[in-house]
């Protein structure tokens, strides 16, 4: 299959209809199109055609057993979706969306079981990305997408990432851009007593705090699940954002890690700014920027594996803010591989 590429903008920045209009049939017609969001590429099916959904899953290489987002462009568009939508997912929606939320809510027959794994939930998200907004108006169906990588590399940001893993898989990429988020949207699920935290992303937890009051972070979030252990979300288990290097975060004071890496022959994935210390550096967004360093990792770990990193030692990033999505996925990328400098053992 021939994988083509067509600008979701003209140059006047205006939406490019036409482009619109054919990713929208090819949609209709149950075929796979990569779509620009604001928080990284997806690989879109029309959501209640099953068949459609099934190719998502073998163009990515995805375990069956992962669910999907389904996206929407409207508010009204979720009822058909769910059999149920509780006070707290109205506030979310009032707050946050368009935007980088996703809410887990009991799922309406409608949707395909396929969609969700089997799940008696599904997933929904209104992107803010405009092309991706167009898209779903002009199909006139909600959207199932996962990132539109291969499954355990790194979320595409670019069109040109979504080429290099999908090329000759699908009919059409819609190239609107680099993703100005980064990292993926925030999981936020909406079935039980208090709102938890399934994967952090584009909203922050204190974000959600500050509608919702209490909100729990899962503990897959920061910790590797243990062995026979179910994932409430299933995404975290697998092996994720995975580039070839072996990457090891490193804890403490720039300092302390320049002691630590001295004489060894590692790539270092630093913060902007601090290249200068060391002879091979890749950097992802500045220090105390959580913002900064989500709209670069992926990038970052993609460009380790252009450059052939063998051995990675990663600076740290802070846990607050959008600074828990990025560590998310840091850590996942480091296959749980971190040492603590201020710990004196070390
Ligand atoms: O920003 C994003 O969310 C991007 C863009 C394309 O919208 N999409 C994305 O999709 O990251 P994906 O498939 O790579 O990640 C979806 C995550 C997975 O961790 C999956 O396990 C979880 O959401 N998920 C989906 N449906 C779920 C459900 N019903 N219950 C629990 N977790 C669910
Ligand atoms: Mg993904």
């Amino acid at each position: 299959m021939k994988t083509e590429v067509l600008p979701a903008f003209l140059p006047d920045h205006s939406i490019n209809e036409a482009a619109i209009r054919k990713a929208a049939s090819l949609l209709q017609g149950g075929e796979l199109v990569a779509i620009p969001t604001e928080t990284v590429y997806g690989l879109a099916a029309n959501a209640l055609d099953e068949a459609a959904v099934a190719k998502i899953f073998a163009a990515k290489g995805r375990p069956q057993d992962n669910p999907l987002i389904v996206h929407i462009a409207e508010f009204e568009d979720l009822e058909p979706l769910v059999t149920e939508i509780p006070e707290a997912a109205k506030r979310l929606a009032k707050a946050f969306w368009p935007g980088p939320l996703t809410m887990i809510l009991p799922r309406s027959p409608r949707v395909p079981a396929g969609v969700s794994a089997g799940l008696s939930t599904v997933a929904i998200r209104m992107p803010i990305h405009p092309a991706a907004a167009a898209l779903i108006r002009a199909a006139g169906i909600p959207l199932a997408a996962p990132s539109a990588n291969l499954s355990g590399s790194p979320s595409p940001t670019n069109a040109a990432y979504v080429l290099a893993d999908m090329d000759g898989r699908i009919p059409l990429i819609l190239d609107g851009g680099p993703s100005k988020v980064g990292v993926e949207s925030t999981v936020v699920t909406l079935v039980g007593s208090v709102p938890r935290v399934l994967r952090p992303g584009g909203i922050t937890v204190e974000q959600l705090r500050s509608v919702l009051g209490e909100v729990e972070v899962d503990d897959a979030v920061l910790h590797k699940l243990k062995d026979g252990a179910v994932a409430a979300s299933p995404g975290m288990k697998y092996k994720h954002y995975a580039p070839r290097a072996d990457i090891t975060i490193l804890k403490g004071t720039l300092e302390r890690f320049c002691d630590y890496v001295a004489g060894k022959d590692a790539t270092i994935l630093c913060f902007q700014g601090e290249e200068s210390h060391f002879a091979h550096a890749v950097t992802y967004g500045k220090a105390h920027d959580g913002a900064s360093q989500a709209a670069r990792l992926f990038d970052a770990l993609r460009e380790l594996d252009e450059q052939g990193a063998k051995t990675v030692y990663a600076r740290c990033p802070e846990l607050d803010g959008m600074g828990l999505a990025v560590y998310n996925r840091l850590i996942r990328a480091a296959g749980f591989h971190l040492v603590d400098l201020d710990d004196t053992e070390n």
